[in-house]
Parts: C-alpha cells; sequence; structure tokens
C-alpha cells in the first residue's frame, strides 16, 4: 500500500509519466531540474538501465545533490550551449495554458533558465496545484526576481515602476536572518504583478531583464510539454 499523500501520488504519477514518454532513447546530456517533483523525475530516471553514460547537468545545490544520490554523472552548464542538452525535466510554480510559467519557488531560478535554454526540449512536471488560468492567478507570492545584492534596492524601485503591486525581499537564507542568498550569490525579490495574461508574459519578462541589476527573472515561456498529476493518480498533459 502507498504511503505518500495524494499531493506527493499527483507529483510522482507526472514525473514518471513524463520521464517514460519523453526521456530520449541514446540521450546523452540531460538537464535536472530543482524542487519536490523533480525528484521523482530523477528517481525514474534512475531506475532505467540505459542512463550508465548519460551527463546530468544540474541547476542548483539540491540538484547536484540528487543526481549524485540517484548514482548518475554530474555535469555541469560550464560545458554547454544552447541545443546541447537533448532534454530538461523541471518543476513550476504555475503554469498557463500556453505554457508560460512561473519558476524560483526554490530560488532556483536563474540555472533552471540557463539549463533550460540549452535544451533540445524542456519538459515540467507538476502536481495540479500548479495548472493556472493566467500567470499570478493562483501563485500570488510573486514572480520570483534574481538580482545582484549591490543593485537590489535599485531594482526594488524600478520594479514598482514597472507597475509592481508589491515587492518582497526573499528571507530565510541558511542563517534564517536577512535576505536570502542563492546558489549564485545573489539576492531574490518576489515581486506582485496581479495576473499576467499570456500575450503579455514574454513583454513583461523583457521589461525586467532590461532593469540594471537583474539576473534573471521566473517567467518561462520556453516549456514544450508540461505534466500535471492529480490527486487520484491521473495524468494531464498541456
Ligand atoms: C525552484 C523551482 C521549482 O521547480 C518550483 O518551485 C517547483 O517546485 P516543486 O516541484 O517543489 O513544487 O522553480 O526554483
Amino acid at each position: 500500500m502507498s504511503t505518500l499523500s495524494s499531493l506527493e501520488e499527483a507529483k510522482k504519477s507526472a514525473a514518471y509519466r513524463a520521464v517514460d514518454e519523453h526521456f530520449p532513447k541514446n540521450s546523452k546530456v540531460v538537464g535536472i531540474g530543482s524542487g519536490s517533483t523533480v525528484i521523482y523525475a530523477v528517481e525514474r530516471i534512475g531506475q532505467r538501465d540505459d542512463v550508465k553514460d548519460v551527463i546530468f547537468v544540474p541547476t542548483g545545490f539540491q540538484s547536484k545533490q540528487l543526481i549524485i544520490e540517484n548514482g548518475l554523472r554530474l555535469g555541469c552548464i560550464e560545458e554547454y550551449g544552447v541545443g546541447d542538452l537533448d532534454i530538461t525535466f523541471d518543476g513550476a510554480d504555475e503554469v498557463d495554458p500556453s505554457l508560460n510559467c512561473i519558476k524560483g519557488g526554490g530560488g532556483c531560478l536563474f540555472q533552471e533558465k540557463l539549463v533550460a535554454s540549452c535544451a533540445k526540449k524542456f519538459v515540467l512536471v507538476a502536481d495540479y496545484t500548479k495548472q493556472s488560468t493566467a500567470l499570478g492567478f493562483k501563485w500570488i507570492q510573486g514572480i520570483p526576481i534574481e538580482v545582484s545584492p549591490l543593485a537590489a534596492k535599485k531594482v526594488e524601485s524600478d520594479l514598482f515602476r514597472l507597475g509592481a503591486k508589491s515587492v518582497t525581499w526573499r528571507s530565510g537564507g541558511k542563517s534564517k536572518a536577512g535576505p536570502a542568498v542563492t546558489d549564485n550569490g545573489n539576492f531574490i525579490l518576489d515581486t506582485y504583478f496581479g495576473p499576467v495574461e499570456a500575450k503579455d508574459v514574454d513583454a513583461l519578462d523583457k521589461a525586467i531583464k532590461l532593469l540594471v541589476g537583474v539576473i534573471e527573472t521566473g517567467l518561462f515561456n520556453i516549456a514544450d510539454i508540461a505534466y500535471f498529476g492529480g490527486s487520484d493518480g491521473s495524468v494531464t498533459v498541456w
């Protein structure tokens, strides 16, 4: 009998199905995202008998540990350019029907976007709570924006000028005091703009990226397919 909660079952069924349907035969390099759902994707990959020679590229510290713990070969993104990864599997915080998504709830957005951008295919795995009609409709914590610590105050004021309704400096780093520090030594500003229509996602992403001091935004519009696990074990594919 399964001991997983229905939410964990949902994550597992989405991740297992995505790996079974998309893990490329004869793949050489595969990107691995971050978060709790990707744990099941890596678990499933680790059960395959054709991954001994495949290199897995992580998107942060958690992801690196996951690759090592599952006995897979670890690579690093510094060695790869656009199109060099066969596929990347990653989680998401909110996904709209056009496959735009918000990522970075775990603070790994920069490396996640970097690794996804180098992959020929980007596959999202998530539970049913992440399906949304528009970004910012369900995920009201705000779009995570990674910024240089030197520029955090300046970017905060820029974001309000761009129309942000709230900007929260993410806290709870290792010391639990002061701003959280990413794997890249930066801060995160969780920025709520209200719901963002699918047609406006790209423009908002570009406007934020242009601000001096912004490293990356948690707005992604590069996914090819998304798998959502349901509480009853079913899987919906967008
Ligand atoms: C981390 C991320 C994660 O992929 C996202 O937060 C989803 O995590 P989970 O699968 O635990 O819901 O973007 O930066």
